[in-house]
């Protein structure tokens, strides 16, 4: 498809904005004593409330249109038959196969039944992690592991440690899993001053095996256990790899008994459903694991089948696009109430901004519209003593989606229903604000006099009308994350297709991985750095002057 400028719906939508810019969210809850009822959905463990968000009926109907002119059903349909839709690499995209129903025979690509190579993978991950919690795996001394350190980055680090610390109250007590990604040597020298060479294992997860940071950790680990009691032939003791390249992890001495599989048709930022989630599983075992993966086809199956008006990855993605193209908003906040979830929001910034971060449609073309928004967030109530001030009096219309389980892992004191009133009150607050009369009323009733009144009650108005949605589970569990880590995939999804671009390429990376080749030589060595920009070749000189 060409430009999403062109299409009926998004035109209509370019007028309907002008209908909708002088319309208050308050005034769609009076006249309408149901709203909240009609904009809540559930799927998979979630209920979505989405009443908080500028959009009439109209406006629903109008961005349901453009998900079907933009050929959302197609793309869903493509994307699950095993299509070649990532375009520029020629490769199908089936993060969807690694938690595929097991009543599902097969998914052939490219004459392959994947689904076999999938289930033979879990089956090696639970043998292997059954050997790991039954102490059956010795270390070198013959003692059992007790740490277990995953090395990798982007999406092999990133997936698996925010799922395995959102899990942390299912965690087991008998191992503990580290993860270091960091090319600074800070991240993985400070992981091994509290390790014992004995009693750990490292897990290199890196799906081309040719990632410069994850290669010098993993040389770093080897290093380490070679020069503290560990030889070349207990390596594979210690020593687990997870790659689609199985050539080069066995050139870097890990033992093939050792290597997971993957493959190419699973992007890095959607692979945590594959052995780069290993650590998930380790840490709170291989039945966890199953049920984190029966949560995210739960999703998995709701996007696949349900209409696009009760669809959540659909109405979310929808509104996204109406926000970012329509309102100009710049970024997208993502605000877990949740303490097991703070790391989210960075897992969904890759996931999303690695996916959507792109200018050109999928036949090359430079876009005509805004793409992916900038995703970030953090946890509340944090964020509330930090940036939720920019959020409320800003100048940019910040779209938040709040995430909440109603019960809690750890029920003390009235710490639950405190969390849970801020989280609603803090969306409550976005968009009723507070208008310059009940600013002045306030201050009047604190006893402020005339003047004080008329000079701080400006600062205290709140416009409001901003908008969020609210999403909320019962509790944070296996199945539960899974669902919500499967929804944000697919909602970067919908509004990639949206677009019309490729999600899940990410070529504008490649640029800095050669330069920083380059500039390393440089670093190292006397190279004449004439040709550079003057810039670069002062930070060059600093560098090269501290060292020596
Ligand atoms: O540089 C970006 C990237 O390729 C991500 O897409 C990926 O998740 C990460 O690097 C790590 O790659 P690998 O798993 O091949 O080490």
């Amino acid at each position: 498809m060409g430009s999403p400028t062109e299409l009926a719906a998004w035109q209509a939508l370019t007028e309907h904005q002008k209908e909708m810019a002088s319309v208050d969210m308050k005034s769609l809850f009076e006249t309408d004593p149901q709203r909240a009822e009609k904009h809540t959905v559930q799927a998979a463990g979630w209920t979505l409330d989405y009443a908080k968000n500028r959009a009439n009926e109209k406006t629903l109907s109008l961005l349901t249109s453009l998900v079907k002119e933009a050929g959302l059903e197609n793309a869903i349909q493509g994307m699950f038959s095993g299509e070649h839709i990532n375009n520029t690499e020629d490769r199908s995209v089936l993060h969807i196969a690694l938690r595929a129903s097991q009543a599902q025979e097969s998914l052939m690509v490219d004459g392959v039944n994947v689904l076999e190579e999938v289930r033979a993978t879990l089956k090696q991950m639970e043998a292997f992690t059954k050997q790991l919690h039954s102490g059956e795996w010795r270390g070198y001394s013959d003692k059992r592991i007790t740490d277990v350190v995953s090395i990798g980055i982007g999406g092999s680090y990133l997936g698996p440690k925010v799922v395995a610390e959102a899990l942390t109250p299912f965690s087991r007590e008998d191992i503990k899993v580290h993860f270091v990604a960091n090319i600074d040597g800070s991240d993985i020298s400070g992981k091994l001053k509290q390790l014992n060479p004995e009693t750990t294992l490292f897990v290199v997860s890196s799906k081309t095996f040719g990632t410069l940071e994850t290669l010098s950790n993993a040389n770093a680990a080897r290093d380490w256990f070679l020069s503290n009691g560990g030889s070349e032939e207990t390596i594979s003791k210690h020593f687990a790899a997870v790659s689609s390249n199985v050539e080069k992890a066995v050139s870097f001495g890990m033992a093939a008994e050792n290597i997971f599989p993957m493959w190419d048709w699973v992007g890095g930022r959607y692979s945590l459903w594959s052995a780069i989630g290993l650590p998930v599983a380790i840490a709170v075992g291989m039945d966890k694991f199953y049920e984190l993966l029966d949560g995210a086809y739960q999703m998995d199956e709701h996007f696949r089948t349900a209409p696009f008006e009760k669809n959540l990855p659909v109405i979310m993605g929808a509104l996204g696009v109406w926000y970012i193209n329509f309102h100009n908003a710049q970024t997208h906040a993502l605000i877990p109430y949740d303490h097991y979830l703070r790391a989210m929001p960075a897992h969904i910034q890759q996931l999303d901004m690695e996916s959507n971060g792109k200018a050109n449609l999928l036949d090359g073309d430079g876009v005509a519209t805004d793409t992916g928004p900038i995703i970030w967030g953090g946890a509340g109530t944090n964020g509330q003593h930090a940036y939720h001030q920019l959020l409320h009096q800003g100048t940019r219309l910040v779209p938040v989606d709040f995430i909440a389980p109603l019960k809690s892992h750890n029920p003390i004191g009235d710490h639950h229903p405190q969390l849970f009133a801020n989280c609603l009150s803090q969306s409550q607050a976005l968009m009723v604000g507070k208008s310059l009369e009940q600013a002045k009323q306030e201050l009047r009733d604190a006893g402020a006099s005339d003047e004080q009144v008329e000079l701080v009650a400006p600062h205290k108005v709140i416009k409001g009308n901003r908008p969020s949605n609210m999403l909320l589970t019962e509790q944070m569990t296996p199945a539960t994350v899974g669902a919500l880590i499967a929804l944000y995939e697919h909602r970067t999804f919908v509004q990639g297709t949206i677009w019309g671009i490729n999600s899940f390429d990410q070529w504008g990376v490649e640029l800095g991985k050669v330069l920083g080749t380059d500039i390393f030589n440089r670093l190292v060595s006397d190279s004449d750095n004439s040709a550079l920009d003057s810039s670069t070749q002062a930070l060059i000189e600093a560098f090269k002057k501290a060292q020596s």
